[in-house]
């Protein structure tokens, strides 16, 4: 298939260039025609003969006296043509410098007594130009016949010829000079004037019924066929045709040029010199044609128009002086012949185009269809993510954030992404803290706050209501015994919760620190029990070990053995009714039922009374507003928590994140 294809390809382009070139051979015919290329308004023809520049008829029309040219129409019909003033002959002259004259023959004739019958010995002198040594040659017919030619070279004489003697016909061959019944022998270099001379050994007595004559010539050599009829026929033949070789002046080219003349070469052409420097010829540049002796006389040859003339085998772009090969559309090579010629490439693209085709077709779908998964994955974390936020209370919070006055702070509600992001994916370094109320997390904001991050509690829907509520209230509280609330994210199936991050170490640090411990003071702990109460539930989340410091704490008072228990700067410091008080508050929060521990006010209440009585000025104190603010903390109504003792999972979960947090620190 891919073949037929190339072979199809290839016979319509042979058609196309088969009528290219049709085209080009009428082009080049006609121009053939017009090729006559004398001077303008000059006479271009003899006859049929064409005269081209530099030779004329009329005075203007030839370069000099030695290209006069003079036409006799009044005695030829047609009319003859004849070299300056002589009686040479000229049938064809050409620009490239060939002149083809007309030269009498020589003959020696006996009648069959053996009496000449006729002789003639002509000889030629010309005043300028040659006679062509390479397109002459001296030819003697006959079979009893001698034949010499002698020449002047330069001013040297010379002679040469040769003989031909046969008895009968039959040794003589027929169509090539043999020697036998036909001689021939070359022309001297150079020879401007010669005579020839004929004769007969025996007076033809014994050949004469084939060859009653003997002739001799100077014929031009690719016009003489030998016959052996010549031997018998060639009697009436009066005049052969021979070349001579034209030129201009008698100096070499650089020789014109230093002689400050210019020579008679014009645009697109060179010069040459002839036969050793004897005179010089003009001729057009490679890749022009033309007559080299005219102005515009050379003309760019279209090689593209003759197949003999360019090489391409595929396209032909022709130039100035030259053209290009190229090959057509659907082809590679130089399209030169007897280079890489033109290949079609058509079968090849194709292959090419589909592996391409094919290859980016799969990329494609693999990339589609990694996009697609990666899309359809998304769409489903999406949809997951949008489920939880909707399970855990998001649009309700919103809501809630919504009926809110704007300008004060509240809580921020954080893309599950952004605290990814935050806590670089939750990694192992950054948590600060584990516990049953979950893992809390140090993470960065994009605005570089440090927050602490805490992964609750899996919120009970039926509770929902209370966290939200929860959130959005903490997030407003500024206290400074309190870590400020942020904000949550809702995306995830447990709930996050970002804090304010408090680099101050934990208050377990703080208290089970010995150093620490004896400079905390009594005072200063009943103030961090008494400000935090509010906001806490001593409720001990029920682990063993809890149970077993409880059945420690609440045995170490009924056998009155508190001091054993409390730390010894306390014991030093504060009076030992202020400790009982405080025990006693405690061993009441200690009870399992919620309905018998006392109520978050209550035990913020007693905690102030305490520090308060244990004080010199207890009511200039200035504490006092601050009880004030736990009023206002626990008596908001929609804070719906602390009401009574057991508050809500979800409450206190967060609750106990504002002790672990205040005194959160990373490690
Ligand atoms: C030119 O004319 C002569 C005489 O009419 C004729 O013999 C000869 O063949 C012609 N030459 C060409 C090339 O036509
Ligand atoms: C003259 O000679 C050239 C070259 O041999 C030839 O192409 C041309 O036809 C000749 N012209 C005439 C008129 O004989
Ligand atoms: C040959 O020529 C001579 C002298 O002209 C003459 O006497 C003789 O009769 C001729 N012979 C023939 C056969 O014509
Ligand atoms: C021709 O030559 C032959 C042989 O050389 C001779 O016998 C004869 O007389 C000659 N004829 C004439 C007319 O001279
Ligand atoms: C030579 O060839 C010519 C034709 O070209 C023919 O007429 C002639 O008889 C031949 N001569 C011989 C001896 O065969
Ligand atoms: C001479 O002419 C004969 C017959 O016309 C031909 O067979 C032969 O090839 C020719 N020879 C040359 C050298 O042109
Ligand atoms: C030569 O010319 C003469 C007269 O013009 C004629 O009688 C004779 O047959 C011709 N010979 C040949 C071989 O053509
Ligand atoms: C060259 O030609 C000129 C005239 O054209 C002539 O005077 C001179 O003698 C020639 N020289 C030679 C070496 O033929
Ligand atoms: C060419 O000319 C030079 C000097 O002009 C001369 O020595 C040499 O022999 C010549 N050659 C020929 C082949 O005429
Ligand atoms: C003309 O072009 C052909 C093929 O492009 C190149 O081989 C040749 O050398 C060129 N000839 C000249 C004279 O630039
Ligand atoms: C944390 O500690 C610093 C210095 O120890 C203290 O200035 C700051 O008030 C403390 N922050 C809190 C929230 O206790
Ligand atoms: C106790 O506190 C001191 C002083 O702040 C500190 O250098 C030390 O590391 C703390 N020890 C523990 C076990 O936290």
């Amino acid at each position: 298939m891919k073949a037929a294809m190339g072979d199809e390809a290839r016979a319509w382009l042979l058609a196309v260039v088969a009528l290219i070139l049709a085209a080009a051979a009428v082009a080049v015919a006609v121009a053939e025609e017009s090729t006559s290329t004398p001077m303008p308004g000059c006479q271009d023809r003899c006859g049929n003969v064409s005269i081209p520049y530099p030779f004329g008829t009329t005075l203007g029309c030839y370069f000099n006296d030695d290209f006069y040219i003079s036409c006799d129409s009044t005695h030829y019909d047609p009319p003859r043509v004849f070299l300056r003033r002589s009686n040479i002959q000229v049938i064809n002259i050409t620009v490239q410098g060939k002149l083809r004259i007309m030269q009498f023959i020589a003959r020696d004739c006996y009648n069959r007594s053996g009496a000449p019958v006729s002789r003639n010995n002509p000889f030629l002198r010309l005043s300028e130009f040659r006679i062509s040594d390479t397109d002459n040659m001296f030819v003697a017919i006959g079979c009893d016949t001698e034949a010499t030619i002698q020449g002047i070279q330069g001013s040297n004489g010379y002679t040469s010829g040769c003989i031909s003697k046969c008895d009968s016909i039959d040794y003589v061959d027929n169509h090539t000079c043999s020697g036998i019944g036909c001689c021939q022998t070359s022309i001297a270099k150079g020879v401007r004037y010669f005579n020839i001379a004929v004769r007969s050994y025996n007076n033809h007595s014994a050949v004469w019924d084939f060859n009653p004559c003997s002739y001799a010539f100077v014929i031009e050599e690719k016009m003489f066929n030998f016959s052996s009829n010549y031997l018998r026929d060639l009697q009436n033949v009066t005049m052969m045709p021979m070349v001579l070789d034209w030129f201009i002046g008698n100096e070499t080219c650089e020789k014109v040029k230093a002689n400050g003349m210019h020579d008679a070469c014009q645009g697109d052409s060179t010069c040459y010199d002839v036969d050793n420097g004897s005179g010089y010829r003009c001729k057009c540049l490679d890749g022009y044609e033309g007559n080299p002796y005219l102005p515009n006389g050379c003309q760019d040859i279209d090689e593209c128009k003759d197949p003999n003339l360019n090489k391409c085998e595929g396209m032909c772009r022709n130039t100035k002086g030259n053209y290009t090969c190229f090959c057509p559309k659907g082809y590679h090579g130089d399209g030169i012949t007897d280079g890489t010629g033109c290949v079609a490439i058509q079968s090849r693209s194709l292959v090419i185009e589909l592996t391409v085709g094919l290859g980016v077709g799969i990329t494609a779908l693999i990339a589609g269809s990694t996009w697609s998964y990666w899309a359809f994955k998304r769409w489903k974390l999406i949809k997951l993510k949008h489920k939880f936020f909707r399970q855990n209370g998001g649009l309700m919070l919103q809501q809630e954030l919504s009926r809110r006055d704007t300008s004060t702070e509240t809580a921020k509600i954080f893309s599950a992404d952004e605290l990814d992001k935050a806590t670089n994916n939750y990694d192992e370094s950054r948590i600060i803290g584990r516990g049953g109320y979950g893992t809390v997390y140090k993470g960065t904001l994009p605005d570089g706050r440090i927050v602490a991050i805490k992964k609750s509690q899996i919120v009970d829907e039926s509770q929902i209501d209370q966290f939200i509520n929860e959130v959005v209230v903490l997030s407003q509280i500024n206290h400074r015994n309190v870590v400020k609330l942020l904000g949550c994210c809702l995306e995830t199936e447990v709930p996050l919760l970002v804090y304010e991050f408090i680099n101050n170490g934990t208050l377990f640090q703080h208290i089970h620190n010995k150093s620490k411990a004896s400079s905390l003071r009594f005072e200063t702990r009943l103030r961090i029990a008494a400000e935090t109460a509010g906001e806490k539930a001593l409720s001990f989340q029920r682990s063993e070990e809890e149970r077993n410091l409880v059945m420690y704490f609440l045995s170490a008072l009924k056998q009155d053995r508190l001091s054993k228990i409390v730390d010894d700067g306390v014991v030093k410091e504060a009076k030992i009714e202020q400790v009982k008080e405080v025990a006693k508050l405690a061993k009441r929060c200690l009870r399992v039922k919620g309905e018998e521990r006392p109520t978050m006010k209550e035990v913020a209440m007693e905690l102030e009374g305490l520090r308060i009585t244990g004080k010199h000025h207890p009511w200039v104190n200035n504490d006092e507003p601050k009880l004030e603010e736990m009023e206002y903390l626990l008596g908001e109504p929609s804070l719906k928590l602390g009401s009574d003792g057991a508050m809500s999972n979800a409450a206190y979960d967060s609750m106990k994140d504002l002790v672990v947090l205040q005194a959160g620190n990373g490690r």
